[in-house]
């Protein structure tokens, strides 16, 4: 096909690790995982975490991979193309695609309050300041906070913009080793605070007696949300994938990456909040009220802080980057529809979704659905609902339905991969990946 000749891909191998794994390494690896990890045991969370990474996410990577390589398509259209013609297998792709405008609108918030903590770390980071009471009213502030989810968003469709190559791999090339530098700067720097180590043991003490069957959950839906399974983002980037690449070796590389982030934000966050005696937290109170007293108190806080903001913005950035592709791929793909203009459509739907989620921290606080402020509304239905029962198909697809054929010959490029864990791993997609999204899934509606 002509189409699939000017089809653009990743170009280097390099390109492809860095983007995928800026789409795993969000906001989930920095205020999530450290604290799950530190309240559920330390080391053996960590421990059980890793092995659901190899059991569970390495797996359902590769299925994402190869449905995109092999549709070369988007999330929706790759069924389609791999079944030989339309099939209801598509509307796991647009679900997927549902579930990464429910997820732009609320990451576009936070993302946008990065924005304003990066740019104002001098004066917030400052003795003085009462960082709950500034939050309170920078979220309640419907300007501010609009503006800079605007901003983000302008952000995020301009690399968009840029194309595949240009755009989605080349500033991934810039932005994750960037992160990578960031956060090992922060870490050195925390762990060298006195009474880091109380911090240190927080973090990995392994004590297994707080290992209850709540933290192996918790361990199962992290794994699957911090990889970006199960929403067709990694289908996307799968169909820019070359044929020449090894995706076994990729899915491992990516998801190790993810972890190390992910335990590296640990190392980052908690020696300093023991060193400064404050309690340890999770999610949005943590990064923005707690951190900013703690950096207060550092010598050259406000560089720090605003070196940490910038670490935030970069996660947030490059996941939001393969959230929108998701949505721009659908619209080009299955619509035929320009670049350009399927930017703006989606930016348009992420907007409409993304200006009541801001305002419901504020002005519209009080309108709730299910006992649920928007926020709230839209990440249970994309991250408890959507996501698992999204990434639950995908894999039954390959093991058990139209899929089950092409996976072998796609994971192999054609059997000139010698690949003797293929056997394990289409074992696991059968046997066991089915059932353990499926307690994710029921777990997340109870
Ligand atoms: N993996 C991202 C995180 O850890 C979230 C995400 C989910 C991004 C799905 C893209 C797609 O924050």
């Amino acid at each position: 096909m002509s189409e699939n000749q000017q089809r653009e891909s990743f170009g280097s191998k390099f390109g492809v690790i860095a983007a995928a794994a800026g789409s795993a390494v969000g906001l989930g690896n920095i205020w999530k995982f450290p604290y799950e990890t530190g309240s559920n045991g330390g080391a053996a969370f960590l421990l059980i975490y890793i092995a659901f990474i190899f059991i569970l996410g390495i797996p359902t990577m590769l299925v994402e991979f190869s449905i995109g390589r092999r549709g070369q398509a988007d999330a929706a259209t790759s069924f389609d193309n791999i079944v030989g013609k339309k099939t209801s297998w598509s509307i796991v792709g647009m679900m997927g695609i549902l579930s990464s405008l429910l997820i732009m609108s609320f990451y576009s918030t936070v993302a946008g309050w990065t924005l304003e903590y990066m740019f104002k770390a001098f004066s917030i980071a400052k003795e003085g300041v009462d960082t709950a009471q500034y939050f309170g009213d920078f979220i309640a502030d419907p300007g501010r906070s609009l503006l800079w989810q605007v901003v983000f968003m302008a952000l995020t469709a301009f690399v968009i913009l840029q194309g595949v190559a240009k755009g989605i791999e080349k500033f991934s090339k810039i932005l994750m080793p960037a992160l990578f530098v960031i956060i090992v700067i922060i870490c050195v720097r925390s762990v060298m605070l006195d009474g880091a180590s109380e911090g240190l043991k927080f973090l990995f003490y392994p004590d297994f007696s707080k290992l209850t069957f709540d933290s192996a959950l918790s361990a199962l839906g992290q794994a699957f949300f911090s990889l970006s399974l199960g929403m067709g983002a990694l289908i996307t980037y799968g169909s820019y994938i070359q044929k020449k690449e090894n995706l076994l070796e990729t899915a491992v590389q990516v998801s190790v990456a993810d972890t190390v982030v992910a335990v590296l934000a640990g190392v980052m966050i908690f020696p300093a909040v023991f060193a400064f005696g404050v309690e340890p937290g999770a999610g949005p109170s943590l990064v923005y009220i707690t951190l900013p007293k703690i950096f207060a108190q550092m010598a050259m806080g406000g560089l720090w802080a605003m070196a940490f903001f910038l670490l935030l913005t970069i996660a947030a950035l490059t996941s939001m980057i393969s959230l929108l592709e998701v949505v721009v791929l659908f619209f080009v793909d299955r619509f035929k529809m320009k670049r350009l203009s399927a930017t703006l459509l989606s930016v348009v739907v992420v907007m409409v979704l993304g200006v009541p989620v801001t305002l419901s921290m504020g002005l519209l606080g009080d309108f709730t659905i299910f006992g649920k402020n928007l926020f709230d509304l839209f990440d249970f239905i994309a991250s408890n609902i959507l996501m698992p029962l999204g990434g639950l198909l995908m894999v039954l697809f390959v093991g058990w339905g139209p899929g089950t054929e092409f996976f072998s010959k796609e994971i192999t490029n054609e059997g000139t991969l010698q690949m003797k864990s293929i056997i394990m791993i289409e074992g696991l997609l059968k046997y066991v990946v089915p059932f353990l999204i499926a307690i994710i899934l029921v777990a997340g509606l109870i």
